[in-house]
């Protein structure tokens, strides 16, 4: 599959993690939509359809078919495929599980990427992350390797499964205990190589090698998401993994996805210099719509509860959302935060823009992303609340506020990814990727001040930028 090695955009080890502790959520807004997914393999039909609707449970096969359980024993198996990938997310085709080790089971095992690229072992208790052991990841080849020890049958599960390798060791956490690392980081990757291969469909599974407790953000967002965007998708944790080893069974993966956060950043390029697992991902080809399946649900969900409409007022003037973040800590100046306001306003009354001023910690999760839905420009701090680009229309504009001379390259990367024109705006000026990407690969990092309450920005400026950006974006209406 073609790779593309544009913009690379590059930055030094900047520690992030602190830059997505502030991400206040309400009370939570669940709607009650369903979108129907294609359902399961439907039974043999074998009978005669008046015999099936008073079938007996002996008579019927349930959502088990024939193509369940697979004869190893037999002359051809099916093979791992490795499909696509870039180091930390990679995607199989017909991947193997017994005992908690993921077999790769081929008669071509140069095929299959080495395993420091795929997944990576339980940390060290001194918090390293060596690549996965024969515990974890083995290729088997075929006409080679014995088989005999897989107990003669796999069990197939179907549809699309997405398994997050991500655990906490004795001084190490998991890194999932926040919605952007599961939204905008194992569960992206994921999904980015997917479509990349031209898969379009919801995930069946998600796996998650850890426990409960350990991937649950405190403000309960990625479960909403999980739960109400993807309803049909089940959620497994540390219990069920258990359950299989425990079973002495060998699985079948149809078609598995594999996230590990510490081969993206040791064996990636880009996730090394900017401390962003989701770096490389720019190398891979995507569809433009890559995230339309899940936009889709999303949109149909907030279209139901009715309180918000993803359309503009008026279809041909453009909305900015100002994600406003002068109730948390890494803010504007309290000036410069009033000229901005008063400068939109503006634009607002001259018809140039239909002006959103958001405070999300303040509204339901539903109005949220019913916002970003429709937002042709976003424009706001740095900080989570830019996450929210990822349910923009692709092509559409991000606006990143920076303490002036530093730089962190978070949103930057989601919004490449959805192709949206971004700018990381210091003060009265653009920080284009020229004046942030040094000559030997690496960026500018943060400094001194850009977590700080006094972030300046010029207001009058700003707008005239906006007003440019609104131009353009007219007649990029929601469809
Ligand atoms: C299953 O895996 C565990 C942990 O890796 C190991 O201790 C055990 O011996 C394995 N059981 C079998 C039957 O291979
Ligand atoms: C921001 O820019 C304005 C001029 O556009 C300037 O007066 C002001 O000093 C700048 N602030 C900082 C902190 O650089």
């Amino acid at each position: 599959m073609a790779t593309k090695r544009g913009n690379r955009y590059v930055l030094g080890a900047v520690l992030v993690i602190s830059t997505f502790a502030f991400w206040h959520i309400s009370s939570s807004g669940a709607g009650t939509s369903t979108p129907k997914q294609s359902s399961q393999r439907s039974s043999f039909g074998l009978w005669p359809s008046g015999m099936k609707s008073h079938s007996s449970q002996s008579s019927s096969t349930g959502n088990v078919d024939a193509n369940t359980f697979i004869n190893l024993d037999s002359k051809v198996i099916p093979e791992t495929e490795y499909v696509q990938g870039v180091a930390g997310f990679s995607y199989f085709k017909n991947l193997y599980l017994q005992n908690g080790t993921f077999l790769a089971i081929t008669s071509n095992p140069s095929s299959i990427p080495e395993v420091a690229r795929i997944m990576s072992a339980h940390p060290t208790d001194d918090n390293k992350y060596p690549p996965a052991g024969q515990d974890r990841w083995k290729v088997l080849t075929i006409g080679q390797d014995d088989l005999s020890g897989l107990g003669g049958v796999a069990v197939r599960k179907d549809g699309v499964s997405m398994f997050f390798n991500d655990e906490k060791g004795l001084k190490s956490v998991s890194f999932l205990k926040h919605y952007f690392h599961f939204i905008g980081e194992v569960f992206l990757g994921a999904w980015r190589v997917l479509t990349t291969a031209g898969e379009m469909e919801l995930p069946t599974r998600l796996m998650y090698r850890t426990t409960p407790d350990d991937w649950r953000d405190r403000a309960a967002l990625t479960s909403w998401f999980q739960q109400s965007v993807m309803p049909n998708t089940a959620v497994e944790e540390s219990p069920i993994w258990e359950d299989r080893m425990k079973s002495g069974m060998t699985f079948l993966f149809d078609k598995i996805t594999i996230s590990d956060r510490w081969a993206a950043h040791q064996k990636g390029i880009d996730p090394w210099r900017f401390n962003k697992m989701t770096a490389d991902l720019l190398f891979l080809e995507s569809p433009l719509d890559w995230m339309n399946p899940l936009r889709l649900s999303m949109k149909k969900l907030v279209q139901i509860k009715g309180t918000c409409s993803v359309y503009r007022k008026k279809s041909d003037v453009p909305i900015v959302l100002y994600i406003n973040r002068q109730l948390t800590n890494r803010r504007l100046l309290k000036e410069d935060a009033e000229s901005l306001e008063l400068e939109l306003n503006n634009l607002q009354n001259q018809g140039i823009i239909e002006f959103v001023n958001a405070q999300m910690e303040t509204l339901s999760r539903v109005d949220q992303f019913c916002l970003a839905l429709k937002a042709d420009i976003i424009i706001g701090v740095h900080g989570n609340g830019l996450s929210h680009a990822l349910w923009m229309k692709p092509g559409s504009a991000v606006l990143e506020i920076m303490f002036p001379g530093g730089f962190a390259r978070d949103y930057a990367t989601v919004a490449e990814l959805m192709r949206h024109d971004y700018y990381a705006i210091h003060n009265d000026t653009v920080f284009t990727p020229d004046k942030w990407l040094k000559p030997d690969g690496w960026g500018v990092p943060a400094i001194h001040g850009f977590h700080s309450d006094y972030i300046p920005v010029n207001g009058k400026w700003l707008a005239g930028l906006i007003k440019q950006i609104a131009q353009d974006k007219k007649s990029m209406v929601e469809p």
